[in-house]
């Protein structure tokens, strides 16, 4: 066989929220070893054939077994071990050794969301009952860990766990198996890839457990979005108020924390939990995490590796678009097999009242609850007054660290204007609380996610707002200002529409295969949160001011996915032998184009503009509709390979994907075009172009379906045949569409539609196309 080790830089992989903490590098000692098919079904087998290959580059079977961090032993043959460069490059060579790569740091990036997706208990015929509220279903979160105590997780109403359960309820600091109930059925943890690579963590520094237990709180929320239990009254400052509760409150919960409190997650870690969780037995994994641009190749990528194995055993995968909107290629987690999630916003907002000594008010979005009293008037002032004597004017505008003179802030409130170089309200936040201030009004370029300082009171205002109030401070010798306390509305804000933050498409890697798939809630999103979470705020504020959360409100792609994964949970309780594949094509074929107003939704950006499926795939997730899809378009492994194949991998690489051994007959690029998703892109059309598509009638009835096309601009589309006619034999059917380029100019990319249509479904996915001149080339 083939050696193969490919280096990797050295990247930070983020946990998807919104705001992601910067994370300390470390030099990779840490390798991972792929070797391919497994040989042999016992895994004692495989863990001492692993011994014995590290035996012969380490000198002993002890010095082997020290080294091994883990063995990779369910889906496929491999192991994590501590090496030196050189004993890495040894091992590469060794034979049966397939691919050898550096561990990499991979980061993390209500429940009005669930009403507001119409997933609500009394919905008739609805997918939540329908769906018996996922009972039956287990869903796999790999995160932070989890608050066990919290009450999304009671197990009140919960089923008995189910005897094809194989996990385990793994213990350590302050989480022991009475942890574990009929919620909860699994935990585990990993940190032996992260440890080698940082360090032991040392809970000294900050609070942290080496358990399920969750010091950060992303792990908390993720669980509670996608299966927590229903929570009377749950709020976060005594905001957003209401019953909390998951999209799947009956499925069942298996935690694989693989990410620790100082931030980051190892990839060798992860890549034991993807080997466990296929062996444990869930139906779904949620991964609100992933790694930083550019992109790893598909047989490189830890989480395209490891949702693979996933996918190829039934497993759907559901991960975060990433937060790096709103510009395009910023797309991550783009693996065909993988579902990947955007995040929109949802009909809630938090209005806060900003009053002028003018008794004139404005208004800006903020979690104030009035506990630190800023609802009488204070002075107001701005960064050019304030500044120490050495800070640029324009540092000191955005409240950057270090720019504000203590002795002119004490007392005041300040407001901040977001600059190019300082768009940060937490480190705004930071210096103003520094510096003595006692309120913070940031001016930023408006978007509809709202964040949360410790310690400081904070409204966010946009632009055109922080202006006026400039006005008014201009006009005044002593311009004075006064916070109202924060309100809960729902139901006037348009929405959905594509957050900000999203990260768009189309994929850097390949370009043919549409991500995200999907756009689901994932700003201002109500769920459990670790209460010693704050604990690791202590160097910024005194502990007894720390307030204890239970809730908190949080935005990031690492909300949406969640949202999708219980949704996922909902359509396995009902269609227990579909394919994941076939799971994704069913949300993506019945997402919706419209907000609530039937206007077509919009994407946060600069400037606002209709969304197209580069910021939310199919559309914006609908639940209920995703039950009854009518016609799907599936996959299997074999797909797949044939698409790695065309990616021009090699048999020694793709072999580590799949056990049956690969040989890839066909190269051509065709098969990009080809694969089956339930979307066409086509990135390069010259003249005119063929692609095929099956679909599969998921339906009980014999049915005939007609195509309806919205062209591309620019295009003329033909579908042949362009009527499928389904029986009870006849479940299968192939059509294709060619399109026509009618442009003479190099293209941007444009958008259109086709729809299958027997008067009960509507199956539609969205074209995308680019017309390519070789002239364009030519010339450069
Ligand atoms: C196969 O691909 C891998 C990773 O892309 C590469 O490192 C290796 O050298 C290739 N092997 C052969 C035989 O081309
Ligand atoms: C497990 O932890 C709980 C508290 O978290 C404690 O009350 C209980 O005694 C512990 N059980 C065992 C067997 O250690
Ligand atoms: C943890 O860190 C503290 C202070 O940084 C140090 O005093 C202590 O020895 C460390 N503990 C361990 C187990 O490394
Ligand atoms: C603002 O309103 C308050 C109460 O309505 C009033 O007493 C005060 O005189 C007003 N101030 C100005 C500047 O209009
Ligand atoms: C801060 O402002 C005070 C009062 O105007 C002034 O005396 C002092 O020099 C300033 N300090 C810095 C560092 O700018
Ligand atoms: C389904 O349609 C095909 C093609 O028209 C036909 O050959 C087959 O007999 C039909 N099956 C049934 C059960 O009607």
């Amino acid at each position: 066989m083939a050696p193969a080790a490919s280096y990797w830089l050295f990247s930070i992989i983020c946990l998807v929220l919104a705001v992601c903490q910067p994370l300390a590098t470390a030099s990779s000692n840490v390798y991972i070893v792929y070797m391919g098919e497994r040989r042999w079904d016992e895994p004692q087998l495989v863990q001492d054939s692993h011994h014995q290959i590290l035996s012969d580059i380490l000198g002993s079977k002890e010095a082997a077994k020290e080294s091994i961090l883990y063995s990779y032993k369910h889906g496929f043959s491999g192991f994590a071990a501590v090496l030196t460069h050189s004993q890495a490059k040894l091992t590469a060579d060794l034979p049966g050794v397939v691919h050898v790569v550096p561990n990499r740091i991979l980061s993390l990036h209500t429940t009005r969301s669930w009403d507001f997706l119409q997933l609500k208990p009394n919905v008739e015929n609805g997918i939540l009952s329908k769906g018996h509220s996922g009972a039956g279903s287990i869903i796999g979160v790999m995160d932070t860990g989890i608050w066990p105590e919290s009450e999304s997780f009671k197990d009140e109403n919960m089923g008995e766990i189910p005897p094809r359960w194989n996990g385990i309820c793994q213990e350590g600091e302050g989480f022991n198996r009475s942890n574990c109930n009929r919620k909860i059925i699994g935990a585990r943890w990993y940190v032996k890839g992260y440890e080698a690579e940082f360090g032991k963590l040392n809970s000294s520094d900050r609070v942290e457990f080496l358990s399920p237990r969750d010091a950060v709180g992303h792990g908390t929320h993720t669980s509670s979005t996608a299966a927590g239990g229903m929570v009377k009254d749950a709020s976060f400052l005594g905001l957003a108020q209401g019953l909390a509760r998951g999209g799947a409150p009956l499925a069942w919960l298996a935690i694989y924390k693989i990410c620790w409190a100082p931030g980051g997650c190892s990839s060798a870690d992860l890549l034991a939990a993807f080997d466990d969780a296929t062996f444990d037995g869930v139906d779904v994994i949620s991964l609100s995490l992933g790694s930083s641009l550019p992109l790893s190749t598909y047989v490189d990528d830890i989480i395209s590796i490891g949702s693979f194995h996933a996918v190829a055993k039934g497993i759907s995968v559901v991960c975060s678009a990433g937060n790096s909107g709103p510009y395009p290629q910023t797309v991550i987690n783009t693996a065909p097999w993988v579902i990947t999630v955007a995040a929109s916003t949802i009909d809630r907002a938090f209005p806060t009242a900003i009053t002028m000594g003018n008794n004139q008010t404005v208004v800006g979005q903020a979690f104030y609850n009035g506990k630190e009293d800023l609802n009488k008037f204070y002075p107001i002032v701005i960064g050019k007054d304030i500044a120490t004597f050495d800070a640029d004017e324009g540092s000191a505008r955005s409240c950057e660290s270090g720019t504000l003179n203590a002795t002119l802030v004490r007392g005041k409130i300040v407001i901040c204007f977001q600059s190019q170089f300082q768009r940060s309200a937490a480190t705004a936040a930071r210096t103003v609380l520094d510096s003595g201030g006692v309120g913070l009004i940031f001016a930023k370029f408006p978007t509809k996610d709202v964040h949360f300082s410790f310690g400081i009171p904070y409204i966010q205002v946009d632009f055109a707002i922080g202006t006026s109030l400039l006005t008014y401070m201009e006009a005044n010798r002593n311009p004075i200002v006064k916070f109202s306390f924060t309100k809960t509305v729902i139901g006037q804000q348009i929405s959905p529409e594509v957050a900000f933050f999203s990260s768009r498409g189309p994929s850097s890697l390949s370009p043919s295969v549409l991500k995200p798939d999907i756009a689901a809630p994932g700003v201002n999103i109500l769920a459990s949160w670790s209460p010693v979470s704050n604990l690791e705020q202590t160097d910024h504020v005194t502990p007894n001011y720390i307030p204890q959360f239970n809730f908190k409100v949080e935005s990031g792609t690492s909300m949406s996915c969640p949202h999708i994964s219980g949704i996922v949970a909902l359509l396995k309780a009902i269609h227990p032998t579909w394919s994941p594949a076939a799971i994704k094509s069913a949300i993506v074929t019945t997402a919706s184009l419209k907000d609530e107003y039937a206007q077509s939704i919009v994407a946060e950006g600069a400037p606002h503009k209709q969304a197209d499926p580069f910021d939310y795939g199919g559309g914006h997730v609908d639940p209920n509709k995703a039950m009854d899809p009518g016609l799907v378009y599936d996959m299997e492994v074999s797909d797949y390979v044939r698409f790695l194949c065309a990616m021009g991998y090699n048999n020694s690489a793709i072999s580590l994907m799949n056990r049956a051994s690969t040989t890839c007959n066909d190269k051509s690029t065709k098969f990009l075009v080809n694969l089956n998703l339930p979307s066409i892109t086509i990135p390069e059309l010259k003249k005119s172009i063929t692609v095929s598509r099956q679909v599969t009638n998921v339906s009980p009835m014999n049915s005939v379906y007609t195509a309806r096309v919205q062209a591309p601009a620019g295009t003329t589309v033909r579908v042949e045949p362009s009527t499928l006619t389904f029986n009870s034999t006849r479940k299968k059917l192939k059509f294709k569409v060619t399109f026509y380029s009618r442009l003479r100019v190099q293209g941007r990319y444009s958008f259109g539609n086709l729809f299958w249509e027997d008067g009960i479904h509507v199956v539609r996915i969205p074209l995308i196309v680019r017309t390519i001149i070789d002239e364009f080339y030519a010339e450069t």
